[in-house]
């Protein structure tokens, strides 16, 4: 594997700022158990920013100042769980609204593990050489598909977009070692936005269920016992150590789940990136928002290892080793 390049990254969430305190208004809870059941402070909440239009402004953002423009871009995977129509696909939205001509686009649907998903199929695409620049785009309003009156999954969500710009050069760089999965018998875990099969001949007498639907407790438990040995085994797959890793940029779900997984890797806190004070959990945005602040802070440089990690409903996890 490995040969591509991440050219630029880009991040983009809704102006409005929700505080925990703001939530106290909605239902029965308090800042302090939000912050020390989960690390979030505030998230971002649409006020008319959609999953296309978030995406749009990262696509906007990604060609900018690159020397490439929109018609260069020829392959578009837009990671999303709230599409804006179920046809057609945001990612079309994003072609129309940045004049990319050249290029195809379809969404893929992995939850909150579809960045790590989508960068693994972008840098199979790109390296079998039919494609040339690839752009990797996560964008949710998860907001939308949020029961306001539950307070168990009402706290945690927030909206916002992130991606990549990807290119094939033949160097070093690029995914060194991965590890992806999906268990279909925990489907059902973590659900929402259920379509019923309604027709003239056909009445659906399930239930409704428009808002997501978490097993919190069990996710928890399955996330902070399965990462770890997926990034062992990634680890293991590149001949790495954790020592050779720069950073974890893992998805942004609970901060408490992160030093989970800290304490059983045996490493520090200081190579996990933590965005979700600021953003709360943005489902597979999070890890393309969380990089592109690293790489405005300088805090990536060339050569560098950086392992991406994700989980969510499927349930999909899966993690990835990116040379820089
Ligand atoms: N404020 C106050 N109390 C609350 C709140 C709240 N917002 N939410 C739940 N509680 C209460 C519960 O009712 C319960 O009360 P009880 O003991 O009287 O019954 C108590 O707090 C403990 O509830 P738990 O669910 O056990 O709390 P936990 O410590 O597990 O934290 C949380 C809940 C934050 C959801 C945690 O389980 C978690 O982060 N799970 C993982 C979520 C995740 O990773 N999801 C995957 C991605 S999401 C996606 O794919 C869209």
């Amino acid at each position: 594997m490995a040969g591509t390049r991440i050219i630029k990254a880009a991040r983009a969430v809704p102006g409005f700022v929700v505080t925990n305190d703001d939530l106290t208004r909605l239902v029965d809870t308090s800042d302090e158990w939000i912050i020390t059941r989960t690390g979030i402070n505030t998230r971002r909440v649409s006020q008319g920013e959609t999953t296309a239009s978030l995406a749009s402004d990262v696509f906007k953002q990604l060609v900018t100042g690159t020397r490439r423009g929109p018609e260069d871009v020829d392959l578009l995977i837009l990671s999303t769980v709230t599409p804006d129509y179920m046809t057609p696909q945001s990612s079309a939205f994003v072609l129309r609204d940045n004049g990319a001509k050249n290029a195809f686009a379809f969404d893929m649907n992995a939850a909150c593990t579809a960045f790590v998903y989508a960068l693994s199929v972008a840098e199979k695409m790109l390296t079998s050489g039919v494609y040339k620049t690839a752009a990797v785009i996560s964008s949710d309003t998860l907001t939308k598909i949020t029961d306001w009156s539950d307070r168990g999954t009402c706290v945690l969500f927030g909206d916002g977009a992130g991606g990549v710009l990807m290119e094939y050069d033949g160097g070093p760089g690029g995914i060194l070692a991965e590890d992806l999965h999906t268990d279909g018998e925990m489907a059902t875990a973590i659900r929402g936005g259920r379509l019923p099969v309604n027709n003239a001949w056909h009445k659906d007498e399930g239930p409704v269920e428009p808002f997501v639907i978490m097993d919190g407790r069990a996710t928890y438990d399955f996330t902070v016992r399965e990462i770890p040995k997926s990034i062992s085994a990634t680890l293991e797959k590149a001949r790495l150590t954790m020592d050779d890793i720069k950073y974890v940029v893992c998805h942004q779900a609970n901060a408490r789940i992160l030093n989970g997984i800290a304490k059983k890797l045996k490493t520090g806190m200081d190579k996990f990136f933590v965005t979700i004070n600021e953003f709360g959990n943005t489902s597979s945005s999070s890890v393309p928002i969380a990089l592109s602040v690293m790489l405005e802070r300088g805090m990536i440089e060339k050569g560098d290892k950086i392992m991406f990690a994700g989980f969510g409903a499927g349930l999909t996890w899966g993690t990835l080793i990116y040379q820089y």
